[in-house]
């Protein structure tokens, strides 16, 4: 088992977090928008705690998430990636870091502007209010910024995956099987797609 990433292929710690993330921001999506629908009763208090304690959960892996970055190598891309290319995806994936912090982040403002029920991470661990107290003003813009940062998330997240479909069936370079689970990647740096 290689928990770190070399030139060639991603570690199996950076494969675990990406694919966890991604699984997890699926369900916490679906939950979000279905819940929002359902008639402000009681019983749809528990869908929204388990909302909030994913969405902690999503915030804390994106944090380990770049802790363990900092501290682990990066593939080489493709020797044939063009360089606007290379730059695209580096913006792209720090549009897309900077978004799994905000999404959460908002939600959490909401949630402490609206002051509603203290915030339990899994009922474990109290989390602090970020305004101190209910916020009428604030309430609107992080129920908004929650909302559209999301989309944002949604649809950088939506070309991400697209690119990384188009290096696999177009390109037909190792981008994708080296973030795949298992040991995929047999070339060394993309040779196969250099000129
Ligand atoms: C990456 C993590 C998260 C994602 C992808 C996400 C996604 C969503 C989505 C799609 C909605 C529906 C928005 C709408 O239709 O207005 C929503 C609503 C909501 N989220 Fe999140 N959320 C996340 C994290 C959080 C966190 C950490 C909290 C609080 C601690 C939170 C609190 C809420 C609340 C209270 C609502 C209901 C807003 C309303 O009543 O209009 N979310 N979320
Ligand atoms: C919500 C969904 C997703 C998010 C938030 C996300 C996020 C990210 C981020 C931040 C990176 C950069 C990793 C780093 O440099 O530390 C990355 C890499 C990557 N992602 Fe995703 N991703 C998502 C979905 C997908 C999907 C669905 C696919 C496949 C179809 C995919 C394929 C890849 C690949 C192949 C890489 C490696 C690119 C390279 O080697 O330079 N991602 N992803």
């Amino acid at each position: 088992m290689h928990l770190k990433s070399d030139d060639a292929r991603w570690g199996s710690m950076a494969k675990f977090f990406h694919w966890a993330v991604v699984i997890l921001l699926l369900v916490q999506a679906t939950i979000g928008l279905v819940m929002v629908q359902l008639p402000k009763r009681p019983n749809v208090i528990p869908w929204f705690n388990f909302h909030k304690s994913l969405g902690l959960t999503i915030l804390l892996l994106a944090l380990l998430r770049l802790l363990w970055r900092a501290f682990d190598r990066h593939p080489l891309p493709p020797l044939a990636m063009p360089r606007w290319q290379v730059l695209g995806a580096r913006a792209g994936h720090v549009l897309l870091y900077g978004l799994l912090f905000a999404v959460p982040l908002t939600g959490w403002l909401f949630d402490s502007a609206s002051s509603l029920r203290p915030l339990f991470w899994w009922d474990l661990v109290k989390m602090p209010n970020l305004t101190g107290g209910p916020d009428a003003d604030l309430k609107p813009i992080a129920q908004a910024a929650h909302l559209w940062l999301f989309l944002a998330l949604a649809a950088v997240a939506a070309g991400h995956a697209a690119a990384a479909l188009v290096h696999h069936f177009v390109q037909r370079d190792d981008v994708l099987r080296r973030m795949l689970p298992g040991r995929r990647s047999l070339s060394t740096p993309n040779q196969e797609s250099s000129p």
